[in-house]
């Protein structure tokens, strides 16, 4: 791995031709058999100190690139970390000591002149592969170091890779880089918001981005017919393998389009980037609607990678006299493959059990097991109440044979298909950064999903910006909940890489929307007046699109944590532990935003 790694970077380093500076002439990962003979110049950190016999030391010397092995008179005090430059000539190591492994090994440098440009500490933890399996906060907390590493300085050039080709993508499509302000009022987008006291306006706030939503709506209005940003939003939400509070969107929005032209255009960029990493295009970004998504996967982010998928049941049961099935609303069941998941179909009681109350914990009321045996026969505490004829068309309509297991689920639709598609995700689902990468587009997701508690309102399914789909106006009063939207997500390997949709443009369905969700027209003006006035004067029909830069980045990284793209991250809990923020402030600074604390919560 190491090795490969290496070659990326000095294929890096040697398309880089801005590397040689006054201080050096090449960088360490890229000196080989070609350069023998040459007096060169490398500055960088000491790596490994070895001594050689009485007079002689090996120093690694590492700079991004990779690491050389140079041979130093062993009174040089040079230690690990220490930031050195050393001059020399490349010459061939002695036969029987070149290290096939590293990219450099067939060469080292000799006659070295040694200067210490800087002394070092000794470095907290070893600024190499060991250090993953150092505490995280500690990996924080010295970030520094820690991205000097192989693979910190591979991620983050990842990421640059990424950018560059969005960037480039989106420009030669036409799309114009807007910057849109950090500092902007609430919002309704979802997310609990960042906000920002106001020292000229005492006791009012500014809130930081979600994402730019509004800006690019309004720069449709403004003309500006393709814009794009490669965003900062912030959300105060619980952190996650895929969550942070600050993460990076490729935004995009476009006039005159309709949900293929977005799609298309979406499309391309992600490729872009996915060439710029990979070396070569994922296949073509497949289609599913929310509903197949659901039927099939159980879930709005289907992993394409792996099978699995939720078989309908609920005529086959039309007639059956076990309880727990009968008149039930929907029966759906997943086939757990011998063939495929060996140690999942073997389960044993516990593990049964195990996944009965996992079921219940998600929703459903129970879970039906079925082992398949010999001639389609079951092994379940539930055969003896199942007619011979259902068990029969049961195993056929499953396709089981013997040594699977089963697994159904009988309840509303909602539970059904959630509770088994959490089921195949717990059995079946591979790491994420795991390849092959499986694109899909989830379109024509519900306008609203649920009911509010307390206002008894349908809630926004994505933001209620969403333009309702055009079949579907007619029951925009009397089901909204059967309404789709033209909205879509991108989903990669099960995560969620981006969502958009086609806009409300008409501020007379912006109304009826934002009426549905509880919101007066009082309100609305009150709240958002200054998000619906500018709609009166000449809105486009557009729409957009925004993904998920950290997320795309981690997976093609074979990251499975947004953190180790992002170069100075916050711990799952929230914090920095190389700056300590969030930290308390002096109370002359609260004085003057008009601020005065409560006394903290008492713990419970
Ligand atoms: P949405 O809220 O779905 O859509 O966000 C789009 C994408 O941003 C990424 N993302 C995050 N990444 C890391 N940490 C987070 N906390 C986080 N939250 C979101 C995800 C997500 O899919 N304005 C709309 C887009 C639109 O309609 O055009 C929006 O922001 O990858
Ligand atoms: P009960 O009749 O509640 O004792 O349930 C008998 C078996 O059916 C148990 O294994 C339950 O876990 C299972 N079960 C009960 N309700 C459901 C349901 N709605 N869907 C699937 N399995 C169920």
């Amino acid at each position: 791995e190491s090795s490969a790694d290496n070659c990326w970077a000095k294929k890096a380093a040697e398309a880089n031709t801005m590397t040689s500076t006054a201080m050096r002439t090449h960088m360490c990962g890229v000196l080989d058999v070609s350069h023998i003979g040459q007096t060169v110049s490398i500055c960088g950190w000491v790596g490994r100190r070895r001594e050689h016999g009485e007079h002689l030391a090996f120093v690694d010397l590492r700079d991004h690139s990779g690491v050389v092995q140079c041979v130093v008179d062993n009174n040089v005090d040079v230690r690990s970390e220490y930031v050195i430059r050393i001059t020399g000539v490349v010459r061939a190591r002695p036969e029987g000591t070149v290290n096939a492994g590293l990219p450099t090994g067939a060469i080292e440098i000799g006659e070295c002149v040694v200067e210490v440009l800087n002394s070092a500490e000794p470095p907290p933890f070893p600024v190499d592969a060991r250090a993953d399996d150092v505490d995280e906060s500690v990996r924080l907390k010295f970030r520094y170091i820690d991205i000097r590493r192989e693979r910190m300085q591979r991620n983050l050039r990842v990421r640059s890779k990424i950018n560059s080709a969005i960037r480039s993508e989106m420009e030669s499509n036409g799309f114009v880089e807007v910057e849109t302000p950090m500092l902007m009022p609430s919002t309704p987008e979802g997310a609990r918001e960042f906000l920002v006291p106001s020292r000229k306006e005492p006791g009012s706030f500014f809130a930081l981005p979600q994402s730019p939503q509004l800006w690019k709506q309004l720069l449709m209005v403004a003309g500006i017919d393709r814009y794009y940003q490669i965003a900062r939003c912030l959300r105060d939400e619980d952190l996650r393998a895929d969550r942070q509070y600050e993460f990076m969107q490729l935004d995009a929005e476009m006039s005159f389009v309709s949900q293929d032209d977005v799609l298309e255009n979406i499309g391309r960029a992600v490729v872009a980037a996915a060439i710029a990493v990979t070396g070569e295009a994922p296949p073509e970004i497949e289609r599913i609607t929310w509903r197949d998504a659901m039927e099939r996967f159980g879930i709005d982010k289907p992993d394409l990678r792996f099978g699995m998928e939720l078989v309908e049941l609920t005529s086959l049961f039309a007639a059956t006299e076990f309880k727990a099935f009968a008149g039930a609303a929907c029966i759906k069941g997943i086939r757990v493959d011998a063939a495929t998941y060996p140690e999942a179909a073997a389960s044993g009681r516990n593990k049964l059990d195990a996944l009965t109350d996992r079921a219940k914990k998600i929703g459903a009321k129970g879970l039906v097991w079925m082992k398949v045996g010999a001639d389609g026969a079951v092994d379940s505490p539930v055969a003896k109440f199942l007619t011979d004829s259902e068990r029969e068309a049961l195993v056929a309509t499953m396709s089981a044979v013997e040594g699977d297991l089963l697994l159904l689920v009988a309840d509303e639709w909602e539970t059904t298909v959630e509770v088994l598609g959490q089921l195949r995700n717990d059995i079946g689902r591979p790491p994420v950064h795991q390849g092959p990468y499986r694109y899909v587009w989830v379109t024509e997701f519900p306008l609203f999903v649920g009911v509010d508690p307390v206002s008894g309102k349908p809630r926004p399914g994505h933001h209620p910006f969403c333009h309702p789909h055009p079949d579907d106006l007619h029951l925009f009063d009397s089901d909204p909940l059967k309404v789709r939207a033209q909205a879509y997500d991108l989903v990669l390997n099960g995560w969620e890489l981006g969502s958009g949709s086609i806009r409300i443009h008409e501020p007379e369905l912006q109304r009826r929307v934002f009426n549905q969700l509880g919101i007066s027209d009082e309100e609305a003006d009150r709240r958002f007046g200054f998000f619906l006035q500018p709609f009166k004067y000449g809105a486009p029909p557009h729409g957009g699109f925004a993904f998920g830069i950290d997320r795309l980045a981690a997976i093609l990284a074979g990251e499975e944590n947004i953190r180790e793209v992002i170069a100075f991250p916050k711990t799952q809990s929230g914090s920095d532990p190389m700056t300590n923020a969030p930290t308390p402030v002096e109370s002359a600074q609260l004085a003057e935003l008009g601020l005065r604390l409560l006394p903290p919560p008492a713990s419970s």
